[in-house]
Protein backbone atom coordinates (compact mmCIF):
# COMPACT_ATOMS: atom_id res chain seq x y z
CA UNK A 1 0.00 0.00 0.00
CA UNK A 2 1.21 3.48 -0.83
CA UNK A 3 0.93 7.01 1.24
CA UNK A 4 0.07 9.70 -1.41
CA UNK A 5 1.33 12.96 0.32
CA UNK A 6 0.44 16.08 -1.46
CA UNK A 7 2.89 18.09 0.97
CA UNK A 8 5.39 20.82 1.23
CA UNK A 9 9.38 20.71 1.36
CA UNK A 10 11.44 23.54 2.69
CA UNK A 11 14.43 24.43 2.85
CA UNK A 12 14.82 25.13 7.80
CA UNK A 13 17.22 27.22 8.52
CA UNK A 14 16.45 26.57 12.40
CA UNK A 15 18.26 29.38 14.78
CA UNK A 16 18.76 28.72 18.76
CA UNK A 17 17.92 31.68 20.41
CA UNK A 18 17.86 31.92 24.25
CA UNK A 19 14.20 33.45 23.85
CA UNK A 20 11.49 34.22 21.24
CA UNK A 21 12.03 37.70 19.46
CA UNK A 22 9.80 40.76 20.70
CA UNK A 23 8.85 43.15 18.17
CA UNK A 24 11.45 45.70 17.54
CA UNK A 25 14.26 43.29 19.16
CA UNK A 26 17.16 42.62 17.56
CA UNK A 27 18.83 38.83 18.84
CA UNK A 28 21.74 37.20 18.66
CA UNK A 29 21.49 33.80 18.09
CA UNK A 30 23.80 30.65 19.94
CA UNK A 31 23.44 28.75 16.40
CA UNK A 32 22.29 27.90 12.82
CA UNK A 33 21.61 24.49 11.44
CA UNK A 34 19.90 24.82 8.22
CA UNK A 35 18.55 21.21 6.92
CA UNK A 36 15.52 19.68 5.19
CA UNK A 37 11.75 20.47 6.37
CA UNK A 38 8.45 21.26 5.55
CA UNK A 39 5.33 19.93 7.37
CA UNK A 40 4.31 18.23 4.17
CA UNK A 41 8.50 16.27 3.53
CA UNK A 42 8.27 16.24 7.96
CA UNK A 43 5.47 13.67 7.34
CA UNK A 44 7.03 11.91 4.34
CA UNK A 45 10.17 10.93 5.95
CA UNK A 46 8.19 10.03 9.34
CA UNK A 47 6.04 7.67 7.26
CA UNK A 48 8.96 5.77 5.18
CA UNK A 49 10.84 5.55 8.50
CA UNK A 50 8.20 4.04 10.07
CA UNK A 51 8.11 1.40 7.83
CA UNK A 52 5.40 2.64 4.56
CA UNK A 53 5.88 3.12 0.78
CA UNK A 54 5.36 7.11 0.69
CA UNK A 55 4.77 8.83 -2.40
CA UNK A 56 5.76 12.22 -2.17
CA UNK A 57 3.63 14.96 -4.22
CA UNK A 58 5.05 18.61 -4.32
CA UNK A 59 7.38 20.73 -6.01
CA UNK A 60 11.05 22.55 -5.84
CA UNK A 61 12.94 24.68 -7.65
CA UNK A 62 16.53 24.37 -9.18
CA UNK A 63 17.95 25.57 -5.92
CA UNK A 64 15.99 22.69 -4.14
CA UNK A 65 17.47 19.36 -6.01
CA UNK A 66 18.84 18.83 -2.77
CA UNK A 67 15.93 18.62 -1.02
CA UNK A 68 14.45 16.09 -3.88
CA UNK A 69 17.86 13.87 -3.03
CA UNK A 70 17.72 13.95 0.13
CA UNK A 71 13.96 12.77 0.46
CA UNK A 72 14.92 9.93 -1.94
CA UNK A 73 17.89 8.83 0.64
CA UNK A 74 15.17 8.74 2.95
CA UNK A 75 13.14 6.37 1.64
CA UNK A 76 10.20 8.42 -0.17
CA UNK A 77 9.37 8.05 -3.46
CA UNK A 78 10.33 11.44 -5.41
CA UNK A 79 8.85 10.57 -8.58
CA UNK A 80 6.26 13.21 -8.30
CA UNK A 81 8.09 16.01 -6.98
CA UNK A 82 8.44 18.40 -10.12
CA UNK A 83 11.15 20.56 -10.96
CA UNK A 84 9.66 24.39 -11.61
CA UNK A 85 11.08 27.59 -12.26
CA UNK A 86 9.99 28.92 -8.72
CA UNK A 87 12.41 28.84 -5.58
CA UNK A 88 12.12 26.27 -2.93
CA UNK A 89 10.29 27.30 -0.29
CA UNK A 90 12.15 27.58 2.99
CA UNK A 91 11.36 28.40 6.62
CA UNK A 92 13.30 30.38 9.22
CA UNK A 93 12.66 28.94 12.72
CA UNK A 94 13.43 30.08 15.51
CA UNK A 95 13.84 27.75 18.36
CA UNK A 96 13.87 28.68 22.32
CA UNK A 97 15.91 27.20 25.40
CA UNK A 98 12.73 25.73 26.41
CA UNK A 99 12.47 24.36 22.68
CA UNK A 100 9.51 26.34 22.02
CA UNK A 101 9.50 27.76 17.94
CA UNK A 102 8.06 30.59 15.87
CA UNK A 103 8.69 29.87 12.45
CA UNK A 104 8.25 32.05 9.22
CA UNK A 105 7.73 30.39 5.74
CA UNK A 106 8.05 31.66 2.32
CA UNK A 107 5.95 29.23 0.36
CA UNK A 108 7.80 29.60 -3.26
CA UNK A 109 7.22 26.48 -4.87
CA UNK A 110 4.74 24.63 -2.61
CA UNK A 111 2.12 26.91 -4.09
CA UNK A 112 2.89 26.07 -7.63
CA UNK A 113 2.75 22.62 -7.49
CA UNK A 114 1.54 21.46 -11.25
CA UNK A 115 -2.04 19.91 -11.07
CA UNK A 116 -1.45 17.40 -13.84
CA UNK A 117 1.67 16.25 -11.77
CA UNK A 118 -1.15 15.84 -8.89
CA UNK A 119 -3.56 14.16 -11.28
CA UNK A 120 -1.02 11.71 -12.71
CA UNK A 121 0.34 10.81 -9.13
CA UNK A 122 -2.96 9.70 -8.13
CA UNK A 123 -4.11 7.81 -10.70
CA UNK A 124 -1.35 5.36 -9.92
CA UNK A 125 -3.23 4.78 -6.45
CA UNK A 126 -5.79 2.14 -5.23
CA UNK A 127 -8.30 2.03 -2.83
CA UNK A 128 -6.25 -0.03 -0.85
CA UNK A 129 -4.40 3.88 -0.46
CA UNK A 130 -4.37 6.63 1.83
CA UNK A 131 -4.16 10.39 0.34
CA UNK A 132 -2.63 13.37 3.06
CA UNK A 133 -2.30 16.69 2.46
CA UNK A 134 -1.76 20.07 5.19
CA UNK A 135 -2.48 23.81 4.77
CA UNK A 136 1.54 24.75 2.50
CA UNK A 137 0.22 23.77 -0.54
CA UNK A 138 -2.00 24.45 -3.47
CA UNK A 139 -4.17 22.61 -4.91
CA UNK A 140 -5.26 20.81 -1.23
CA UNK A 141 -9.22 20.72 -1.66
CA UNK A 142 -8.86 19.68 -5.78
CA UNK A 143 -6.45 17.00 -4.91
CA UNK A 144 -8.66 15.52 -2.53
CA UNK A 145 -11.63 15.45 -4.40
CA UNK A 146 -9.32 13.47 -6.86
CA UNK A 147 -8.63 11.17 -3.96
CA UNK A 148 -12.02 10.63 -2.56
CA UNK A 149 -12.79 10.33 -6.04
CA UNK A 150 -10.55 7.07 -6.18
CA UNK A 151 -11.66 6.02 -3.14
CA UNK A 152 -8.67 6.94 -1.18
CA UNK A 153 -8.14 6.88 2.78
CA UNK A 154 -7.80 10.90 2.70
CA UNK A 155 -6.48 12.57 5.69
CA UNK A 156 -5.80 16.15 6.09
CA UNK A 157 -3.92 17.40 8.61
CA UNK A 158 -4.85 21.02 9.54
CA UNK A 159 -1.56 22.81 10.31
CA UNK A 160 -0.56 25.91 9.63
CA UNK A 161 -4.31 26.34 10.62
CA UNK A 162 -6.79 27.83 8.68
CA UNK A 163 -10.39 27.32 9.20
CA UNK A 164 -11.26 28.62 5.78
CA UNK A 165 -9.04 25.90 4.41
CA UNK A 166 -10.18 22.97 6.10
CA UNK A 167 -13.90 23.81 5.50
CA UNK A 168 -12.45 23.41 1.70
CA UNK A 169 -11.34 19.76 1.98
CA UNK A 170 -14.07 18.74 4.89
CA UNK A 171 -16.82 17.29 2.15
CA UNK A 172 -13.78 14.80 1.51
CA UNK A 173 -11.83 13.84 4.63
CA UNK A 174 -12.15 10.55 6.40
CA UNK A 175 -9.39 11.65 8.91
CA UNK A 176 -8.73 14.60 10.36
CA UNK A 177 -5.40 15.85 12.56
CA UNK A 178 -5.76 19.24 14.42
CA UNK A 179 -4.64 19.99 17.92
CA UNK A 180 -7.03 21.41 20.71
CA UNK A 181 -6.69 25.40 20.31
CA UNK A 182 -7.40 24.72 16.42
CA UNK A 183 -10.47 21.95 17.19
CA UNK A 184 -12.22 24.75 19.42
CA UNK A 185 -11.58 27.12 16.47
CA UNK A 186 -13.09 25.38 14.11
CA UNK A 187 -16.03 24.71 16.17
CA UNK A 188 -16.60 28.40 16.49
CA UNK A 189 -16.32 28.73 12.84
CA UNK A 190 -18.46 25.85 12.27
CA UNK A 191 -20.93 26.47 14.97
CA UNK A 192 -20.26 22.41 15.52
CA UNK A 193 -18.58 20.47 18.27
CA UNK A 194 -15.55 18.51 17.10
CA UNK A 195 -16.97 15.34 18.21
CA UNK A 196 -20.32 16.15 15.86
CA UNK A 197 -18.21 16.52 13.05
CA UNK A 198 -19.13 14.46 9.40
CA UNK A 199 -15.24 12.94 9.41
CA UNK A 200 -14.69 9.60 10.73
CA UNK A 201 -11.69 9.99 12.43
CA UNK A 202 -10.61 12.71 14.19
CA UNK A 203 -7.62 13.16 16.40
CA UNK A 204 -7.19 16.48 18.51
CA UNK A 205 -3.28 17.04 19.64
CA UNK A 206 -3.10 18.12 23.20
CA UNK A 207 0.61 18.08 23.72
CA UNK A 208 2.18 17.63 26.60
CA UNK A 209 -1.48 15.82 27.60
CA UNK A 210 -1.39 13.22 25.18
CA UNK A 211 -4.33 12.83 22.32
CA UNK A 212 -7.79 11.97 21.75
CA UNK A 213 -9.40 9.89 19.10
CA UNK A 214 -12.57 10.61 18.15
CA UNK A 215 -14.85 7.85 15.69
CA UNK A 216 -18.28 9.05 16.72
CA UNK A 217 -20.06 6.37 14.20
CA UNK A 218 -18.20 3.67 16.55
CA UNK A 219 -19.00 5.79 19.70
CA UNK A 220 -15.17 5.76 20.39
CA UNK A 221 -13.65 8.94 22.39
CA UNK A 222 -10.29 8.00 23.83
CA UNK A 223 -7.45 9.62 25.58
CA UNK A 224 -3.58 8.46 24.88
CA UNK A 225 -1.34 10.00 27.66
CA UNK A 226 1.21 11.94 26.73
CA UNK A 227 5.22 10.16 27.30
CA UNK A 228 6.85 12.88 29.47
CA UNK A 229 10.49 14.44 28.04
CA UNK A 230 12.74 16.68 28.53
CA UNK A 231 12.35 19.09 25.61
CA UNK A 232 14.93 20.42 23.44
CA UNK A 233 13.08 21.33 19.94
CA UNK A 234 9.21 20.62 19.68
CA UNK A 235 9.71 21.46 15.92
CA UNK A 236 8.47 18.80 13.85
CA UNK A 237 6.89 16.95 16.82
CA UNK A 238 3.84 16.90 14.78
CA UNK A 239 4.72 16.38 11.99
CA UNK A 240 6.26 12.97 13.05
CA UNK A 241 2.83 11.73 15.10
CA UNK A 242 1.04 12.10 11.84
CA UNK A 243 3.38 10.49 9.48
CA UNK A 244 3.70 7.43 12.22
CA UNK A 245 -0.28 7.68 12.70
CA UNK A 246 -0.67 7.26 8.92
CA UNK A 247 2.46 4.73 8.17
CA UNK A 248 0.70 2.20 10.85
CA UNK A 249 -2.54 2.17 10.02
CA UNK A 250 -1.21 1.37 6.78
CA UNK A 251 0.84 -0.85 7.93
CA UNK A 252 -2.57 -2.83 9.31
CA UNK A 253 -2.20 -1.71 13.08
CA UNK A 254 -5.53 -0.49 14.74
CA UNK A 255 -5.97 3.30 15.82
CA UNK A 256 -5.09 2.37 19.41
CA UNK A 257 -1.24 1.34 18.28
CA UNK A 258 -1.13 3.53 15.60
CA UNK A 259 -1.23 6.37 18.20
CA UNK A 260 0.43 4.61 21.07
CA UNK A 261 3.51 4.37 18.14
CA UNK A 262 2.74 8.17 17.16
CA UNK A 263 2.84 9.39 20.76
CA UNK A 264 6.21 7.71 21.49
CA UNK A 265 7.85 8.80 18.07
CA UNK A 266 6.82 12.47 18.79
CA UNK A 267 8.23 12.55 22.20
CA UNK A 268 11.78 11.46 21.01
CA UNK A 269 11.43 13.79 18.36
CA UNK A 270 10.87 16.63 21.07
CA UNK A 271 14.52 15.53 22.44
CA UNK A 272 16.36 16.24 19.00
CA UNK A 273 17.15 19.46 17.31
CA UNK A 274 16.13 19.50 13.72
CA UNK A 275 13.06 18.68 11.49
CA UNK A 276 13.42 16.29 9.04
CA UNK A 277 16.88 15.20 9.33
CA UNK A 278 16.27 14.12 12.86
CA UNK A 279 13.22 11.90 12.64
CA UNK A 280 13.57 8.63 14.09
CA UNK A 281 13.11 5.17 12.69
CA UNK A 282 10.75 2.59 13.87
CA UNK A 283 13.48 0.73 15.32
CA UNK A 284 14.66 3.80 17.63
CA UNK A 285 10.71 4.45 18.10
CA UNK A 286 10.46 0.92 19.57
CA UNK A 287 12.96 0.75 21.66
CA UNK A 288 12.37 4.20 23.52
CA UNK A 289 9.87 4.09 26.40
CA UNK A 290 10.67 8.35 28.11
CA UNK A 291 13.47 9.83 29.16
O1 LIG B 1 6.11 21.65 11.41
C1 LIG B 1 7.42 22.09 11.23
C2 LIG B 1 7.64 22.60 9.83
O2 LIG B 1 6.85 23.74 9.62
C3 LIG B 1 9.06 23.02 9.52
O3 LIG B 1 9.83 21.96 9.01
C4 LIG B 1 8.86 24.19 8.58
O4 LIG B 1 9.45 24.02 7.32
C5 LIG B 1 7.37 24.44 8.51
O5 LIG B 1 6.79 23.92 7.38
Amino acid sequence: MTIFNLGSINADHVYRVPHLPGAGETLAAHSLQTGLGGKGANMSVAAARAGSHVAHIGAVGKDGLWARDRLMEYGVDTRHISSIDTPTGHAIINVDDAGENAITLLSGANQAIPIASIEQALSLGTTADIFVTQNETNAQADAAKIASTLGFRVCYAAAPFDAQAVERVLPYLDFLILNEVEAAQLEAALSTRIDAMDVTDIIVTLGSKGARWINAGAGIDQHFDAINVTPVDTTGAGDTFTGYVLSALDRGLSMGQAMSLATRAAALMVTRMGTADVIPDLKEVEAFSGV
